[in-house]
């Protein structure tokens, strides 16, 4: 609980002796009340012991093996910081120095608060604590925030419709319906409804083995979402979900379709990763009840929702989408129609890069082991293009070029990924990677630089080339997007959505935070010095990255 901050519920809490009882919301004011009437009646005394942990753990942390009790668990630690939050670290090793000193004998205890208070004090001023309290600050900024300035309030959702029981519509099913919203699904196929169904039971079902809900919450659950092949019900609709297949065409008639079966003034939006919003709107009779609210997948571990304002979305409509957003437990960002929103126009760059890297002679695990272990970020570029798909990497990355000619360049050899369809990255089992049939990453396949008609590797870059270049490419576009297209208004939400969406280190406090540590004027010398070794246009940097390295402007002011 300590070393990961993890949270108990209240069973849990109860049940190791953490909290007294456990009682229902409706009687706690009650139950409160005759307790401390009890402990009032009993004349103060103290009624609990000191906490002590029961049996086998006890005795290790008392007897010889503390030591390595102290090491496997610093071991754990560092496995999955990677070593770079050192908090966790100074609080076992608070624990390693004080454990078992008696609380009740005060020069014992004041010397053990005194070694607290300096491994705090050391972790207190580093930018690791000033960046997580940057993060910490930036989700309480949302809670606030309204996806509006004008003040108009958005109209709350209690019906939601899903069009397309896919991968992304079934995951939306699930978040909606897990947090108390009715969701209707519908599909043309009564197998994708099927398996939409089966994704939530699946997941409220482990709830249940893990007894976080029991099973009256799942059957409740459960009866919150339906499905059908016909709009029935959809006239009780708020606001529907579209996430059907990524074609403008089918897309603008589908929401014309949809459109006539609801309530004249219900939301349309699209959850399209690559299309415009603002061309999507015309097949919508009213377009001001039309947006985009772009979700991420997995959508139910992902918290990142991009709110995408159509040029004719209404305030109410972005208010509406914003606080439905919050309401099925994600982080929304407002985001200004435009190639790859915000999100993936950053990524884009990102991992095409990789791919050069590759074309030059680098290895998948030697790009994506910098990425992971020396940057902080949890996958390297290679398991994320498997992830995401090889095909859809492709596809968006030509559409990213198509909207900017004169900066994008897509790797000649990355087309080659899309035709071989037996490996399209996770969901054939074969990408960058090899993967059980569960979905679990294996090795590297060795097979992929012959397929591509690449050499063996022989690694010529340093990490610290592989980083800057993938990283600094970020900020190079991200540069433009801010501060040319204003898709976002400030870089809170561009690092908000990093984290949320890429999950980018939040111990480096979001993509510009970092931008604002090394400086505008480094990443720009640094990006000339390799677009001109490498004879690589795409990274020379861009007008705004420029602006800013020369009036030494931060992203941050
Ligand atoms: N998969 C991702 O990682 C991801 C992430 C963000 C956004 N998106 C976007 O979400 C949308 C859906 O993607 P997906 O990955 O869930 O696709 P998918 O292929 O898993 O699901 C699409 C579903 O839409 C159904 N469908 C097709 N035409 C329909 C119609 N006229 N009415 C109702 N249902 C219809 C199909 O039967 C299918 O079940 C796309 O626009 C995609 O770009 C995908």
């Amino acid at each position: 609980m300590i070393l990961a901050g993890k949270l108990l519920n209240a069973k849990k809490a109860a049940k190791i002796g953490l909290v007294d009882y456990v009682v229902h919301p409706n009687l706690l004011e009650n139950f409160a009340q005759e307790q401390m009437l009890k402990i009032i009646n009993d004349g103060g005394k103290k009624r609990r012991k000191v906490y002590q942990p029961k049996g086998a753990v006890n005795k290790l942390l008392e007897g010889p093996l503390k030591g390595i009790v102290f090491s496997k668990a610093k071991q754990g630690v560092l496995k999955l910081t990677k070593g770079h939050y050192p908090a966790p670290l100074a609080a076992l090793e608070i624990i390693r120095k004080t454990y078992g000193v008696d609380p009740t004998n005060k020069s014992d205890r004041e010397a053990a608060l005194e070694i607290e208070k300096e491994h705090f004090a050391e972790c207190a001023v580093t930018d690791i604590s000033k960046n997580l309290i940057h993060v910490f600050y930036l989700t309480e900024m949302v809670k606030k925030q309204t996806g509006v300035s004008s003040g108009v309030k958005g109209k709350p959702v209690k019906h939601l419709g899903v069009l397309g029981a896919g991968t992304m519509g079934g995951g939306i099913a699930y978040v909606a319906a897990d947090k108390g919203i009715d969701v209707r699904v519908k599909d043309i196929s009564l197998d994708a409804n099927a398996k939409a169904l089966k994704h939530a039971r699946d997941l409220w079902g482990k709830l249940v083995k893990k007894k976080v809900i029991d099973n009256y919450q799942f059957s409740q659950k459960m009866s919150l979402v339906s499905t059908g092949l016909d709009f029935a019900g959809f006239k009780n609709i708020d606001v529907t979900v579209e996430a059907i297949v990524e074609d403008m065409g089918i897309k603008q008639k589908v929401i014309g379709q949809t459109a006539a079966q609801m309530r004249p003034d219900a939301i349309i939006v699209t959850n399209t990763s690559s299309l415009s919003v603002t061309e999507m709107s015309k097949g919508h009779p009213h377009p001001e009840y039309f947006a985009g609210m772009h979700f991420f997948s997995p959508v139910h571990k992902m918290p990142l929702v991009e709110v995408i304002r159509g040029e004719k979305s209404s305030d109410e409509t972005i208010a509406t989408v914003f606080e439905l957003a919050k309401k099925m437990g994600k982080m929304p960002v407002v985001v200004k129609d435009g190639a790859g929103f915000l999100v993936n126009r950053l990524l884009l760059p990102y991992m095409g890069e990789a791919f050069f890297l590759l074309t030059e002679g680098m290895s998948v695990e030697k790009v994506d082991k910098a990425y992971v272990y020396q940057f902080g970020m949890p996958m390297g570029p290679f398991e994320l293009m498997d992830s995401v798909g090889l095909d859809v990497c492709v596809k968006v990355l030509n559409i990213f070029k198509k909207a900017f000619p004169d900066r994008v360049e897509v790797p000649e050899l990355m087309q080659k990924l899309e035709k071989n369809k037996a490996r399209l990255g996770q969901k054939t089992n074969l990408g960058f990677y090899k993967y059980d049939s569960s979905g679990k990453k294996l090795e590297v396949d060795q097979s992929i630089y012959s397929e591509l008609g690449l050499p063996a590797p022989t690694n010529p870059y340093s990490d610290q080339e592989c980083l800057e270049r993938g990283v600094f490419a970020m900020v190079n576009e991200c540069a433009l997007a801010l501060d040319a297209d204003k898709i976002v208004e400030t870089p809170h939400e561009v690092d908000l959505a990093m984290i949320m969406g890429t999950g980018f280190p939040p111990f480096r406090g979001g993509l510009l935070k970092y931008a604002d540590s090394v400086g505008a004027d480094y990443i720009r010398k640094q990006l000339e010095k390799y677009s001109t070794e490498r004879k690589a246009n795409r990274l020379r940097p861009s007008v705004k990255l420029k602006e800013r390295a020369e009036k030494q402007l931060k992203f941050y002011n």
